[in-house]
C-alpha cells in the first residue's frame, strides 16, 4: 500500500509521515531530502544552480540512499557518504527549491522515488506524490497549516538543530519556497482532487496521526 503525503514547508508532513509509517510498519521515504542532497552535490561542487545541464548530469550520477533507522528516523546517503544533517544546512535551503523546478532533475528523482515505493507498503512525502509519483497510491494526504504557525514549528525545528536563525527569515524563506514551489511549470505544489486535506494549525501531533491512522485502515 502506498500512502502519499504532500503539502507546505512546515506543515507537519515529516513529523505526523515519520510517526506513521512506524506505527503501520511501512518504509517513511522522505523524497525533499532527496532533492536536498542533490542541491549539496551541485554546491560542493561549485555548479551554477542555474545551469540546467550541468544540474540534470549531476543528478543521474548521484547516488542517493535513504536507510531507516530502528528508531523510526531516517540517514541519508550521497555518493556513501551520510549527509543527513548537511542537508538541513541554511544554504541547502536557499537553493533546494530553485534544483526542484528543474525538469530533468524531477525526472531523474521521481524514477528512484518509484523504484523505492515499488519495493512495498511505504509512506512517501513530499510536494507531488499524489499528483504526479503515485497518482494511484490508495490513501493520499494534504498536510497544511497556517503561514504563522508552519514558520513557527520551522524556526523550533532549526533551533532544535541548533541552528543560529531568526524566526523573521525562516518566514520569508517558507514565502519564498512556497511561492517557488507552488507556481513552477513542472510539478507544482498541488492538492490531488482525492487527497484528504487536513489543517494542522490547530491540532496536536497526535491528533493529526490518529486521524490518519484511522483513514489508512479504513477500507484496506
Ligand atoms: O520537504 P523539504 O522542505 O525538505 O523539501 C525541500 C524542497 O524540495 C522543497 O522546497 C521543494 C522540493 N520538493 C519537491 O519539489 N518535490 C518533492 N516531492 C519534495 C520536495
Amino acid at each position: 500500500m502506498i500512502v502519499a503525503i504532500d503539502g507546505p514547508a512546515g506543515a507537519g508532513k515529516s513529523t505526523v509521515a515519520k510517526i506513521l509509517a512506524k506505527k503501520l510498519g511501512f518504509l517513511y521515504i522522505d523524497t525533499g531530502a532527496m532533492y536536498r542532497a542533490l542541491t549539496l552535490k551541485a554546491l560542493e561542487n561549485n555548479i551554477d544552480i542555474n545551469d540546467e545541464n550541468k544540474i540534470n548530469e549531476l543528478a543521474l550520477k548521484a547516488s542517493i540512499d535513504l536507510r531507516g533507522n530502528p528508531d523510526g528516523s531516517l540517514s541519508i546517503f550521497l555518493d556513501g557518504r551520510d549527509v543527513s544533517l548537511d542537508i538541513r544546512q541554511p544554504r541547502i535551503t536557499r537553493f533546494v527549491s530553485d534544483v526542484s523546478k528543474i525538469k530533468g532533475v524531477r525526472q531523474v528523482l521521481v524514477k528512484m522515488q518509484r523504484e523505492l515505493g515499488e519495493k512495498g507498503d511505504c509512506v512517501l512525502e513530499g510536494r507531488d506524490i499524489g499528483t504526479v509519483v503515485f497518482p494511484d497510491a490508495q490513501k493520499k494526504f494534504f498536510i497544511d497549516a497556517s503561514s504563522q504557525v508552519r514558520a513557527n514549528r520551522r524556526f523550533k525545528e532549526l533551533k532544535g538543530l541548533n541552528q543560529d536563525v531568526e524566526e523573521v527569515d525562516v518566514a520569508k524563506d517558507l514565502a519564498n519556497r512556497d511561492k517557488i514551489d507552488s507556481s513552477r511549470k513542472v510539478s507544482p505544489l498541488r492538492k490531488a482532487p482525492d487527497a484528504i486535506y487536513i489543517d494542522t494549525t490547530e491540532l496536536s501531533i497526535e491528533g493529526v496521526v490518529e486521524k490518519m491512522l484511522e483513514l489508512c485502515k479504513e477500507n484496506g
